[in-house]
C-alpha cells in the first residue's frame, strides 16, 4: 500500500462523495423519464427490488475491493490474484468510463446551457413544450453550440479533479451536495403544492402491473448499476480513497439509501409539475429539457424554478462526472505513476474528445448510425454502458467476490472497520443466517440475473 496516497477526511466525506456519484443524471434525468415511459410504479417497483437483491450486495463489494487494495481497478484486480484475465476486467471499467463520459459529458453541457439560459429568462417566453422542443432542436443543430458547452462542463471536472481527492473531490461534494438536497426540497413542495399534483404522485406510488414485462427487468437492472455508479470502478476507485477503520457496510446503505430518495423525490418534483399541466409523463428523453423548461417557467415565480432545476441538474452531473473521470485519472497515477495533473489533462483530454462523436450526434453525424443498430454514436455510448459494461462488470465482480477472492474473505474484509450498530453496520454480517444471503445473493442471484438480462439483449430469450 503507498503511504502518499490520499485519503477521505472522514466516513461522512466519503459517503457525500459516493453520494455524490451515484446522485446524478441517472436520478434526475433518466429516472423520471424511464419511469416514464415504463409505467411510473410498476418500474419503481421493480428497480427497487433490483438496488436491494443486486445493487447494493454489489455496491459493498466494490467499494470493499477498493477500501481493501487501495487501488484502481485494475491495480485492485492485480493486488489480489495473479490471474491476468481479471485485470482486463478491471481495464474494462477504465474503458466503460470512458463511454459513460462521452454521453454524459453532452448532457452535463445541456444542463450547464440551461442554467444560462434559464438565468436568461428564456423559458418565460415559451407557452408549450413544442416550442421549447424547438428551441432544443435548433441549439443542438449547432455543433458549436454542443461542443462548446461540452467544454465548459469538462473544464469544471478536470479543475475539480486536478485539486486533488481532499481539496478537490471532497470539497466539491461537501459543498455541493446539500446545496442540491435543498434545491430538489424546494421543488419538492412546490411541486406538491400544484393542483393537480396528487396525479403526479399517484403515477408513481400505484402501480400498472400491465407495464411489466422482460424489457422492465431489463431497464431496472441495467438503470440499477448506472444509478448506484456500478460495474466500473467509480465505487471502487473512491473506495480506495477509505481508511480500513471506515465501515463499508454501513456506507453502502447510506449511499444506495441517499441515491434512491433523491432519485423518488426528483421523480415527485418532475410529475407533479407534469401532471398538473397535463402533459404526456411518457415524454422519453427530452421530458427535463423539452417539456420541463415551459412548465416550470409558467409557475407563479417559475424564473426562480426553472433555474434552480436546471442548477439542480448541473450539481448532479458534475458531482458524477468528477467520480467518472477520476476512475482513469486514479489508473495512470497508481499503474503508470503519473502524477495527478498530468493524469488528469491525459485522461482529461482523451475523454473530452472522445466525446465529440456524441456531440455530432444531434447536428453533422445525425445520420450516422453504428454497426446496423440504428444507434447514433450518443444513443449506442448510453446502450452500451448502461445495457452492457456496467452489468458486465457487476457480473464479474459477483464472480470475483463470490469464487475468487471468496465469500469468507469478503465477510472477514467487511467485518474490519466498525460501525457498531447491528443493523445498519457491519455487525450483521456476524450473524451466519445473514452471511448466507449475502452469499446467495453474490454466487447465484446477481450472476444468474445479470446473464438472463444478456441473453435477451442478444435476443437469445
Ligand atoms: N450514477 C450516475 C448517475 O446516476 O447519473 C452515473 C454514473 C456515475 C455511472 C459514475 C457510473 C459511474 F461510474
Amino acid at each position: 500500500m503507498s503511504n502518499n496516497r490520499e485519503q477521505w477526511s472522514s466516513k461522512a466525506s466519503f459517503i457525500l462523495a459516493a453520494a455524490g456519484s451515484a446522485v446524478g443524471l441517472g436520478n434526475i434525468w433518466k429516472f423520471p423519464y424511464i419511469a416514464g415511459e415504463n409505467g411510473g410504479a410498476a418500474f419503481l417497483f421493480i428497480y427497487l427490488i433490483c438496488i436491494v437483491l443486486v445493487g447494493l450486495p454489489i455496491l459493498n463489494i466494490e467499494i470493499l475491493l477498493g477500501r481493501a487494495t487501495q487501488k484502481n481497478p485494475v491495480g485492485a484486480f492485480k493486488t489480489l490474484t495473479d490471474k491476468p484475465f481479471w485485470k482486463y476486467v478491471g481495464a474494462l471499467g477504465v474503458f466503460a468510463s470512458f463511454t459513460i463520459l462521452s454521453f454524459y459529458s453532452i448532457v452535463g453541457g445541456w444542463s450547464v446551457a440551461y442554467t444560462f439560459e434559464a438565468l436568461k429568462g428564456t423559458f418565460s417566453s415559451f407557452d408549450n413544450p413544442q416550442m421549447a422542443a424547438d428551441f432544443f432542436n435548433l441549439k443542438n443543430s449547432s455543433p458549436m453550440w454542443v461542443i462548446g458547452w461540452h467544454t465548459v462542463f469538462f473544464l469544471m471536472i478536470v479543475g475539480i479533479i486536478l485539486s486533488g481527492v481532499r481539496a478537490g473531490l471532497e470539497k466539491a461534494s461537501k459543498f455541493l451536495m446539500p446545496v442540491l438536497f435543498g434545491i430538489l426540497m424546494i421543488l419538492v413542495v412546490q411541486g406538491l403544492m400544484l393542483p393537480g399534483a396528487d396525479g403526479g404522485v399517484s403515477f408513481l406510488f400505484s402501480p400498472d402491473w400491465s407495464k411489466i414485462n422482460p424489457q422492465t427487468f431489463l431497464l431496472a437492472l441495467g438503470h440499477a448499476f448506472f444509478t448506484l455508479s456500478l460495474g466500473m470502478g467509480a465505487m471502487m476507485t473512491y473506495g480506495s480513497y477509505l481508511s480500513e477503520k471506515d465501515d463499508v457496510v454501513n456506507a453502502s446503505y447510506m449511499v444506495a439509501f441517499l441515491d434512491t430518495v433523491i432519485a423518488i423525490l426528483a421523480g415527485v418534483a418532475i410529475f407533479t409539475v407534469v401532471f398538473s399541466s397535463g402533459y404526456d409523463p411518457a415524454a422519453g428523453p427530452g421530458l427535463v429539457f423539452h417539456v420541463l423548461p415551459p412548465l416550470l417557467a409558467q409557475l407563479v415565480g417559475g424564473y426562480i424554478f426553472a433555474l434552480l432545476f436546471f442548477l439542480l441538474l448541473t450539481i448532479a452531473a458534475v458531482t458524477s462526472g468528477i467520480s467518472i473521470l477520476e476512475v482513469s485519472v486514479a489508473y495512470l497515477v497508481d499503474e503508470l505513476k503519473y502524477s495527478r495533473k498530468k493524469a488528469t489533462l491525459t485522461m482529461g483530454m482523451l475523454v473530452y474528445l472522445a466525446a465529440i462523436p456524441c456531440a455530432l450526434s444531434f447536428n453533422l453525424w445525425s445520420d450516422v448510425t453504428l454497426l446496423g443498430t440504428g444507434l447514433t454514436f450518443f444513443d449506442a455510448a448510453d446502450f452500451l454502458a448502461s445495457n452492457v459494461l456496467l452489468p458486465l462488470g457487476g457480473f464479474f465482480l459477483a464472480i470475483f467476490a463470490g469464487y475468487v477472492w471468496g465469500i469468507d474473505e469478503v465477510v472477514r474484509n467487511l467485518l474490519i472497520g466498525d460501525s457498531g450498530s447491528v443493523y445498519f453496520g457491519n455487525s450483521i454480517f456476524k450473524s451466519s443466517s445473514f452471511k448466507s444471503v449475502f452469499s446467495f445473493l453474490i454466487r447465484y442471484l446477481s450472476p444468474v440475473l445479470i446473464f438472463l438480462v444478456f441473453l435477451y439483449v442478444l435476443g437469445w430469450i
